[in-house]
């Protein structure tokens, strides 16, 4: 596997395949990697001949007091698991790279970024929808793969690609699990023993609300939220949002119907955000 560190580089690889016809997945990551994010590797593997894997902490989508500083870095470990994971290129590029002291520029989704994460991590999407734009540019892929594990962050490129013209198949990723539910996520490794109990409520609130659903039919979406408040609440959690929302739109539904998901985001042990969701009717 070539690792490479400056956007030209990769710009002139990319283009090298392109000629020869071959086709090229992006998987973009932040690094720490775990099963989920080498299930997007999997995916693009499948999809295409050849994979570029990033590894970019992002500052820009970073707020002012979140843990851009201490962000998990395993880059050893990534490489090794990126390598065996069948990636082609892993490109991870220092932060003047991506972003010169003149930077200035941010793109924003603006509707699909106002509520959910959006409204407790303002100016993160547009981090997030900026980075993504540079990255598509700067690597030209046919595909990308993003995990449904970040939901709004899904809906929102899947936006900025149609919205900016770009022809590149975004695919999303199931969610992988820990054995007993918790969604796999970098920021898990803050969780002492007592926060990683409390952590199960995110799973054990989406599971109790398609029971409910499959149990009683039709269920009043207040019934699924308030029922939520207290599965977070007993577990000592501090629930940040829970929508019910359409998968596409992101709009607020007054009928749980078969586009409806469930997305929420708790604070455990008073600083770890962790964020879960789910469709509700499968
Ligand atoms: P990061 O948190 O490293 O996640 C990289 C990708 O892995 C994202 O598409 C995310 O949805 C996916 N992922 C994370 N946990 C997963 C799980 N349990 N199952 C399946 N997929 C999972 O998301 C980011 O980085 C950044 O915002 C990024 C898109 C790289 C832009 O900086």
């Amino acid at each position: 596997m070539k690792i490479v560190r400056s956007s030209k580089e990769i710009y002139g690889l990319s283009g090298q395949w392109k000629k020869t016809g071959q086709t090229i997945s992006l998987v973009p990551t932040m690094g720490c990697l775990h099963e989920g994010h080498l299930s997007l590797i999997h995916y693009a593997r499948n999809e295409s001949d050849k994979v570029i894997v990033s590894l970019f902490v992002n500052p820009m989508q970073f707020g002012r007091n979140e843990d851009f500083d201490s962000y998990p870095s395993q880059f050893e470990r990534d490489c090794e698991l990126i390598e065996a994971g069948g990636a082609d290129v892993l490109f991870c590029p220092p932060v003047e790279d991506m972003y010169s002291e003149a930077f200035q520029t941010s793109i924003n989704v603006y509707k699909l970024s106002q509520g959910m994460c959006g409204k407790d991590r303002p100016g993160h999407f547009d981090g997030v929808a900026t980075v993504v734009t540079k990255l598509f540019n700067i690597t030209v892929p046919d595909i990308a793969v993003f995990g449904e594990k970040d939901f709004q962050q899904l809906v929102i490129i899947r936006q900025l690609t149609e919205d900016l013209s770009y022809n590149i198949r975004i695919i999303g990723a199931p969610i992988i699990r820990e054995d007993d539910g918790l969604a796999m996520s970098s920021r898990n490794i803050y969780l002492d023993s007592e926060g990683r109990k409390c952590a199960l409520c995110l799973y054990q609130a989406i599971q109790a609300s398609k029971k409910m659903l499959r149990t009683h039919g039709d269920v009043p979406v207040e019934t699924i939220l308030e029922n939520t408040k207290k599965i977070v609440a007993r577990a000592g959690g501090k629930l940040e949002y829970v929508v019910i929302v359409n998968e596409l739109t992101l709009i607020p539904d007054k009928i749980i119907n078969n586009n409806s998901v469930l997305a929420l985001a708790v604070k455990v042990g008073g600083s770890v955000r962790l964020i879960d969701n789910s469709k509700l009717i499968s």
